[in-house]
């Protein structure tokens, strides 16, 4: 039996501790014998690759920057993600679109009818309708506050990661509007807990959506 690809996603501001995360899922899914194709954004393909390392370290104007977002993203999603998806694989993406509207909207106040504009020429491909976008997004959501203690010392900051509080506070308000939004594609995890709380939580959601009966 051919099983139909599953796009899931990672989102949260930086420091609400996904990563580790993303690798237990990845684990719970290939114990069900899933293939799993792991990637993130900005990135995923020599090209995109290229585009985050300026993304994260030059500085550009607001504009510059949500194209190169979604540029890279256009490349991820030839290259990889559909492709992932069409051979029934498990894509888990660390970031994707709402990490855009949360950031570069929100948090630059770069307007977000055009990041509109831009996430449906990008996210559209021909002979399939509606939106190519992720089934679930996993939302570490963090008060930034905390994040920003977990993050001091951590190594060097990037440009995002060297941002102040007020952006943070502004990236967080913007992924709660995408949540409100959609809410039935948002998985909502409280990122304050003990490590081994946060991963019993993700664990736990895996098993309701796609575990065996
Ligand atoms: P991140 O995912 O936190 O990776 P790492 O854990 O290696 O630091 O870094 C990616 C940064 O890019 C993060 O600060 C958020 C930012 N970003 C945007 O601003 N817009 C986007 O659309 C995406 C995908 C990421």
């Amino acid at each position: 039996m051919t099983q139909s690809g599953l796009f899931i996603s990672f989102e949260g501001i930086d420091g609400a501790g996904k990563s580790t995360h993303i690798a237990a899922i990845a684990d719970w899914f290939r114990t069900l014998e899933r293939a799993v194709t792991l990637t993130r954004e900005p990135g995923g393909t020599p090209l995109a690759e290229k585009l985050r390392e300026l993304l994260l370290h030059e500085a550009m104007d607001p504009l510059s920057e949500a194209l190169l977002m979604f540029a890279a993203r256009r490349d991820h999603l030839k290259q990889v993600i559909l492709p992932a998806l069409a051979r029934g694989e498990v894509v888990l993406c660390d970031r994707f679109t709402d990490a855009t509207f949360a950031y570069q909207g929100h948090g630059r106040g770069f307007d977000l009818d055009v990041l509109r504009t831009l996430e449906r020429w990008v996210q559209t491909t021909p002979g399939q309708s509606g939106l190519i976008e992720p089934e679930l997004t996993f939302w570490f959501e963090l008060d930034p506050a905390i994040a920003a203690m977990r993050l001091a010392g951590a190594r060097v900051p990037d440009k995002f990661e060297s941002e102040s509080r007020a952006f943070f506070e502004r990236v967080a308000a913007g992924y709660a509007a995408r949540q409100q939004q959609a809410p039935q594609r948002f998985a909502r995890i409280d990122a304050s807990q003990e490590i081994d709380a946060v991963r019993a939580q993700v664990l736990g959601i895996c098993d309701q959506h796609w575990g065996q009966a």
